[in-house]
């Protein structure tokens, strides 16, 4: 499933971005002309009568709501913690127009990067990093955590989401499933694992005879490659040769068998002239001594160790070649290519495809008709010829390069669960190649394997204890805001405007939780047979190795089912799917006042839509631009200054103020439901609400490095009517300024 997330989240991302933009633009650049005057016109008067409305809102609830009562819950006591740190909007106007989020953290680029995950320059270097930072939790995202800990600002999604999850797996343990145990179990071993040196290489070298131990010459008879092979990959979650997944098409929500070009332990080179990749030769020699070092761990002689090790790098180096990055596969149409079993068997003969794939998806039925899909077919093809090039050349030396590389690899697989020494070699390797020596905390490493085996049961062990209803309800009133708000747009023409707002109404946004994948009661269930030991967190390691396998085939039978580590929406079928993983604290809690749900988390979540699902706005509606427009005179009024703003500059203005105002909308619609709402720090109602967009906009999202000034400089601009807010912000000159 990890894995499954790699080719699915990050180049999907980029084609559903391209997909959707196709068809709004098509028709617009054909009806553009004409009419510009009128549309003009029609602009302004609408956004006169958004903004009448809202005007309406704050003034009857600024007059209504006095004295609200005070949540007093753990995770409000928290927040207030970090209201009372933060600047106060309305009683330091001046400083908080100016306040930025920057000022106190690092070089824009190092944080703000980072939840970027789409790039068309992507290095098979930057994927691997990825996915081995996603994958086996030896390497994250640089910094999250250290950096955190500089200011006052809230965790990016991705840490607060993995920091939720450690807070579920360290509370007490609960009586209510004994699936929740056997997680806190596997965590609890991961943490406290006190595997001695000797105990590791014990189960290291018994593994390896169970695989048919290290070929020696002589009487040594080399187990069957298919069977070896098959092994590995549904036992041991280890791939040498290729990745399989589950994943949807790019183009239906059916889930498919998916083949791709394998993960490599070393950084790849891709050389743009010749199309080829190739590993960085300055790191193969510390890869080599690395290498060499952990082999001599496992008491193998020296000269065999270096026997071992060539061979193991030199057919890496002859498989690598023919692997190649997202953007040159995308670019060659190599990605999602059906094929059926049957065809692949003749393709790439040397390998037992359906045994394989029988096994990997046992005991869902695999058969020769079955569809997969192909991620890079030359690669494939390369796979099988060099597999039997070197069957030959090599078995008549005793060499068995083939072999030797399997268990390579599945020793890769077994590092994180041996005593510390084995990895400090790998830790060698990888220093002296980045140059770096960032070490990722424990606990994190740990949530991350826990997070592999029991994915689903977290997702579901998140929604109970920060999600709740509260959840399904701020999804459903910032959707129906959201169209409100696209439907009130003035659009070039009718025909555009329909074509947007019908996919709009076509969609129904979902909790990634809410759906017939796993019924919650039947958890137990599923997790019935897994055994946690106490004490062994090797032995747990493989179960969840196991688990791996088992979660791989369940999702073979159902529809595409996200990762719990998912944080952003995305689109599947005719769902939205809101991950689960985005209501966590501090963005989020079943028991915060709305206010400060609909302000942080409720912005976000519009920003996303607006982004997911309007990624073309400025050329499809003129008022999106006047009301950019309309945000940046602001700013430059405030500032003294004169400058403009690019097209992508003006689109995520206008993005992030819409948020604001979809978020406020649906607040306001969920007062209505309920009139009375809770407080912290003694904040009313819209003080409360704006505060905690304040406190979330500082956040390190994609595209947050495109905005011209501060998201909370939007504050300043709905409340440029001192009506509106609670005080007016005396900063600004308003005499001069309208309604945005
Ligand atoms: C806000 O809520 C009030 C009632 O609480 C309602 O009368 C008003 O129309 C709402 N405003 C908007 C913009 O929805
Ligand atoms: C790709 O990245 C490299 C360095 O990271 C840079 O030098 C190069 O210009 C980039 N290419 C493109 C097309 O962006
Ligand atoms: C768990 O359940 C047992 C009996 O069902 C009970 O004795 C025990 O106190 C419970 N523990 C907790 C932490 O609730
Ligand atoms: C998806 O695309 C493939 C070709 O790329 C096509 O064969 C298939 O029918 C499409 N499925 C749907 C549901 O459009
Ligand atoms: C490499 O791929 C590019 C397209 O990305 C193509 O234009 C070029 O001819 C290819 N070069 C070789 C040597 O195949
Ligand atoms: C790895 O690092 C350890 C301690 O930092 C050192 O003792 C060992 O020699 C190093 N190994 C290699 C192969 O550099
Ligand atoms: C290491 O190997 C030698 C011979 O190759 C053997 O005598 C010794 O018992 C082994 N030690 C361990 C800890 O396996
Ligand atoms: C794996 O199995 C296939 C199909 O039975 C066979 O053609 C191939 O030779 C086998 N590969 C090896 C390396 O034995
Ligand atoms: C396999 O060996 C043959 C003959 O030596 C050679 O022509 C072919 O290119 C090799 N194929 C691969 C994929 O290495
Ligand atoms: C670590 O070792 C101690 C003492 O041998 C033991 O009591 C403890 O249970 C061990 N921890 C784990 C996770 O096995
Ligand atoms: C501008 O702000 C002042 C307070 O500084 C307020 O009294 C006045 O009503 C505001 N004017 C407008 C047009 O909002």
């Amino acid at each position: 499933m990890t894995r499954n997330s790699s080719v699915r989240q990050e180049f999907l991302q980029l084609s559903r971005q391209q997909v959707q933009s196709e068809e709004p633009q098509s028709l617009i650049r054909n009806k553009w002309c004409g009419l510009l005057f009128f549309q003009f016109c029609l602009a302004a008067c609408i956004i006169g009568t958004v903004m009448g409305l809202g005007y309406y809102f704050l003034q009857e609830h600024t007059l209504t709501t006095q004295d609200p009562l005070h949540c007093l819950s753990p995770a409000c006591m928290r927040l207030a913690e970090h209201f009372s740190a933060a600047m106060d909007l309305f009683s330091q106007p001046c400083d908080y127009i100016l306040f930025s989020c920057e000022a106190e953290m690092s070089p824009k680029s190092s944080g703000r990067h980072r939840g970027k995950t789409v790039s068309r320059n992507v290095t098979r270097r930057d994927e691997m990093r990825r996915r081995v930072g996603r994958g086996s939790g030896m390497r994250m995202n640089r910094g999250s955590d250290t950096e955190r800990k500089r200011d006052d600002r809230l965790p990016d999604r991705q840490t607060a989401l993995l920091q939720a999850i450690k807070e579920i797996l360290e509370s007490p343990k609960r009586n209510d499933t004994s699936a929740a145990q056997k997680a806190q179990t596997f965590y609890d071993t991961c943490m406290r694992s006190n595997t001695t040196f000797t105990e590791s290489i014990y189960h290291a070298q018994t593994l390896i005879q169970q695989l048919g131990g290290w070929p020696v010459s002589g009487s040594w008879t080399q187990p069957e490659l298919n069977s070896t092979l098959a092994l590995l990959m549904s036992q041991y979650n280890t791939f040498p040769f290729f990745n399989v997944y589950v994943g949807p098409d790019h183009n239906e929500s059916q889930n498919y068998i998916q083949i791709d070009q394998p993960d490599f332990q070393f950084p790849v080179e891709w050389n743009s002239h010749t199309n080829r990749s190739k590993f960085n030769l300055q790191s193969l020699r510390p890869f080599f001594s690395s290498c060499k070092e952990l082999l001599a761990l496992l008491n193998i002689s020296l000269t065999s160790s270096i026997k071992r090790c060539a061979l193991y790098m030199s057919l890496s180096s002859t498989l690598v070649t023919n692997t190649a990055p997202l953007s040159y596969r995308l670019s060659q149409k190599l990605l999602y290519h059906r094929i059926t079993i049957q065809e692949l068997q003749e393709l790439a003969p040397t390998i037992d495809w359906l045994s394989c794939l029988q096994a990997i998806f046992h005991p869902v039925p695999v058969s020769k008709s079955d569809v997969v899909l192909l991620h890079n077919q030359p690669y494939i093809i390369y796979m099988s010829q060099t597999i039997i090039n070197w069957t030959h050349r090599h078995e008549m030396k005793d060499s068995y390069p083939l072999h030797t590389y399997m268990i390579m690899n599945v020793l890769q697989t077994l590092m994180p669960a041996l005593h510390t020494r084995f990895m400090q070699t790998m830790k060698n390797f990888s220093i002296t190649v980045d140059n770096e020596n960032e070490v990722v905390p424990h606990w994190r490493h740990c949530v991350l394997q826990t997070v592999k085996g029991f994915d689903t049961l977290i997702s579901h062990l998140i929604k109970d204890h920060y999600a709740g209803e509260e959840a399904e309800m701020l999804i459903s009133d910032i959707y129906d805001s959201f169209k409100t708000k696209i439907a009130t747009l003035n659009w070039q023409n009718e025909d555009t405007r329909d074509l947007v707002l019908n996919k709009i109404n076509s969609f129904t946004p979902k909790l990634s939780t809410n759906n017939e994948f796993f019924n919650p009661l039947k958890l137990d269930e599923y997790f019935g047979e897994v055994i946690m030991s106490e004490k062994v967190y090797f032995s747990n390691y493989l179960q969840m190795l196991l688990l791996q396998q088992r979660m791989r085939s369940r999702l073979l039978s159902h529809t595409p089912q996200p990762d719990v580590l998912f944080v952003h929406p995305f689109v599947s079928g005719n769902d939205i799917i809101i991950p689960v993983g985005m209501f966590v604290l501090p963005q989020f809690h079943s028991s915060y006042p709305r206010a400060v749900n609909y302000g942080m988390l409720g912005t976000l979540i519009a920003k996303d839509l607006l982004h997911l699902l309007l990624p073309d706005i400025l050329s499809q509606s003129k008022s999106a631009v006047l009301e950019s427009e309309c945000v940046w005179s602001h700013y430059l009024t405030a500032q003294k200054g004169t400058s403009s703003l690019s097209p992508s500059q003006q689109r995520e203005v206008w993005v992030q103020y819409s948020a604001l105002q979809v978020a406020l909308l649906s607040y306001n619609k969920s007062l209505q439901r309920h009139s009375g709402d809770t407080s912290v720090s003694g904040l009313s109602h819209i003080h409360l609400f704006l505060a905690s967009f304040t406190k979330a906009s500082c956040d390190s999202e994609p595209y947050s490095t495109l905005m011209p000034f501060e998201p909370s400089f939007l504050v300043t601009v709905l409340c440029v009517n001192s009506l509106h807010c609670p005080k007016p912000l005396t900063c600004v000159d308003n005499r001069s300024l309208e309604l945005c």
